[in-house]
């Protein structure tokens, strides 16, 4: 069996233009994985189910696994590792790490990603709005209130 084929994609990942060569079936997911090294968004389901690949893509939120990688060329993409200096956290990460936001830490990226997206769009959200928001996002050490607490907290510390 030959290969797929593959084609050259310039995209710009937290702020720093690439220029990958990527098969045509990739996703934006592997391309972020895979070829650049980036593995804050993660592999949940790989069908769309979960959010925890979720990295914003011209500033709207989306399942990197549902994004051909080709489709998100000339794109900016910003992935959980773009959101601090290295070595630093966000006040967003530093509410979700203060208010206990995570257990296993599997699903974290994914609702930091989708809260920043809010966040950016609706500064002071009210709960029901703030689980609407999350609502693509899925946490199996059903972390759900610590999730919802640490959003409001990043929310009330920056008004
Ligand atoms: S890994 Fe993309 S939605 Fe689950
Ligand atoms: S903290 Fe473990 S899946 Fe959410």
């Amino acid at each position: 069996m030959t290969n797929p084929p593959a084609a050259d994609i310039t995209i710009t990942v937290n702020d720093a233009e690439h220029t990958l060569s990527v098969r045509h079936h990739w996703s934006l997911l592997d391309a972020l994985r895979d070829a650049l090294g980036l593995t804050g968004a993660k592999r949940g389901c790989d069908r769309g189910e979960c959010g925890a690949c979720t990295v914003l893509l011209d500033g709207r939120p989306v399942n990197a696994c549902q994004v051909l990688a080709l489709r998100a060329a000339g794109g900016r993409v910003l992935t959980v590792e773009g959101l601090a200096p290295a070595g630093e956290l966000s006040p967003l990460q530093q509410a979700f790490l203060d208010e206990d936001g995570g257990q296993c830490g599997f699903c974290t990226p994914g609702f930091v990603m989708a809260a920043r997206a809010l966040l950016d769009a609706n500064p002071a959200p009210t709960d029901a709005e703030i689980r609407e928001a999350l609502s693509g996002n899925l946490c199996r050490c059903n972390a759900y209130g610590r999730i919802l607490a640490s959003v409001r907290a990043a929310a009330a510390s920056a008004s």
